[in-house]
């Protein structure tokens, strides 16, 4: 059974200005797979990933989710697609001034009518998931790369998304700070 396409790129070519990233891809996502994307630092991965999850338009293409093509679509519908989708983003980038519990519990807050003990149910339980019960009330500040990435895993699956977009899943986070690297 031929299965139905869930995300499809077509003759997409991304740019920044004038300088050229990726020209003509072309690509489907189907129902259930895992899709990996692989490729040299620099290459346009995180580029590519921002053009699939509505934070940067193409140069030339579409993107299509089901028969809709989003770049395409109207505010209202570009929204309705984004609220299926969860984003794990290659630095984690967790709110510094909130605890790990906030962070999960923001996207709940912002799109759901749950009360607060039900939003807080929901993020014990994903924190659970990430191996992180117990570090509600830390800051990213105060626990590891790895664990802020789980931390940003634990939201990016805070409202049970249709399709997860990892960026860098399994690579350590590289702190820029010098004195950071001193363990
Ligand atoms: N906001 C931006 N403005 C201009 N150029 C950018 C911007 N972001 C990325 N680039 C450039 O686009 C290219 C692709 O960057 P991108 O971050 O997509 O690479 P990547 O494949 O994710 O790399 P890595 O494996 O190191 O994360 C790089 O040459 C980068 O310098
Ligand atoms: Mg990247």
């Amino acid at each position: 059974m031929k299965k139905e396409a869930h995300i499809t790129v077509q003759d997409l070519t991304m740019a920044y200005g004038s300088f050229l990233i990726q020209k003509d891809l072309n690509f489907s996502i189907h129902r259930g797979d895992v899709f990996i994307i692989m490729g040299g630092s620099g290459c346009g991965k995180s580029t590519l990933l921002r053009h699939l999850v509505g934070l940067k338009s193409p140069s030339q293409g579409r993107v299509f989710y089901g028969d809709i093509s989003f770049w395409e679509a109207d505010p209202f519908e570009q929204d309705r697609i984004m609220r299926r989708i969860g984003i794990l983003y290659q630095s984690g980038a967790l709110w510094s001034s909130m605890t790990l519990a906030e962070n999960v519990a923001l996207p709940l807050q912002q799109y759901t009518n749950l009360t607060p003990p039900q939003i807080q149910e929901v993020v014990s339980l994903k924190l659970s998931l990430v191996g992180l019960s117990g570090f509600e009330e830390f800051y990213p500040s105060e626990i590891s790369g790895g664990m802020r990435k789980r931390a940003g895993l634990a939201r990016a699956m805070a409202m049970d998304p249709e399709i997860l977009f990892f960026d860098e899943p399994s690579r350590a986070w590289i702190p820029s700070a010098p004195d950071a690297w001193m363990i």
